[in-house]
């Protein structure tokens, strides 16, 4: 015989459409149907694998992992929680909220743009690893230009002013005062350090993209969305090389 193993109303929220309580009321009105059943107990237990769950007649996609995108803004903290200041956690509206959930690395208080977040910690675990090659790409505001000799510094692998050495990263001009860097490995403060140590001081920072998951422009900063399947598909597969 098969177990059924989450609350109904728990399973409606991890899909993040509904809060616990608008899932409850949905399940109290009637609208929710377990293997063709209407149910109407918040706390009837399904199996999300095994059961056909429904609302208003319509499958539900549930996921055992929750993955969101979220266009940090500066000021707030990448952590779980935090004495004094907001935290990336806090921007997560309660329907999208689950149990595990963390920031997938860190971007510094100043740092805006691409934050994974995911209660997946295999998956966070991968796109870590300097191993898996997952680039990171930056957009840095140096009020000034890079030159070649800069470029091939980072290509070589750059010495940090304390005498850490850097993976071989990449870094171009993009006039304006702006410069692009794609690096693969997350040490602190590494982009400000790569680029201070050829001299550069970084007035803005923003991350663009994380292996194959690129910041959606249209998501205003302090936006979080799920991830869409196909996004959530190529991260899978850049996790997995
Ligand atoms: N490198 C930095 O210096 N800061 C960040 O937030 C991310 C990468």
């Amino acid at each position: 015989m098969k177990m059924p193993t989450l609350r109904l109303d728990k399973l409606l929220t991890d899909t993040g459409r509904w809060s616990r309580k608008e899932s409850r009321e949905l399940i109290r009105a009637g609208r929710a149907a377990v293997n063709g059943e209407t149910v109407r107990r918040p706390e009837q237990k399904a199996d999300p694998e095994r059961d056909a769950v429904a609302v208003d007649g319509a499958p539900l996609a549930w996921s055992a992992h929750s993955y969101l995108m979220l266009h940090k803004p500066c000021g707030v903290v990448t952590a779980t929680e935090d004495r004094r200041d907001r935290t990336v956690l806090d921007l997560v509206p309660e329907a999208l909220r689950r149990s595990g959930l963390a920031p997938v690395g860190r971007l510094d208080k100043d740092t805006s743009g691409l934050l994974l977040l995911t209660d997946d910690g295999a998956m966070a675990h991968a796109l870590l690893s300097p191993r898996r090659h997952v680039d990171k790409v930056y957009l840095a505001g140096i009020g000034g230009r890079v030159g070649e000799e800069d470029c091939a510094a980072f290509r070589a692998g750059l010495v940090l002013a304390d005498g850490t050495r850097c993976l071989p990263a990449e870094l171009e001009d993009l006039g304006d005062g702006l410069c692009r860097v794609t690096i693969r490995e997350g040490k602190y403060h590494q982009v400000r350090r790569m680029l201070a140590a050829r001299g550069h001081a970084v007035r803005t920072l923003c991350r663009l993209s994380v292996g194959p998951l690129r910041l959606d422009e249209s998501l205003a900063p302090g936006a979080v969305r799920p991830l869409r399947p196909e996004e959530l598909g190529a991260l899978r597969a850049a996790a997995e090389r």
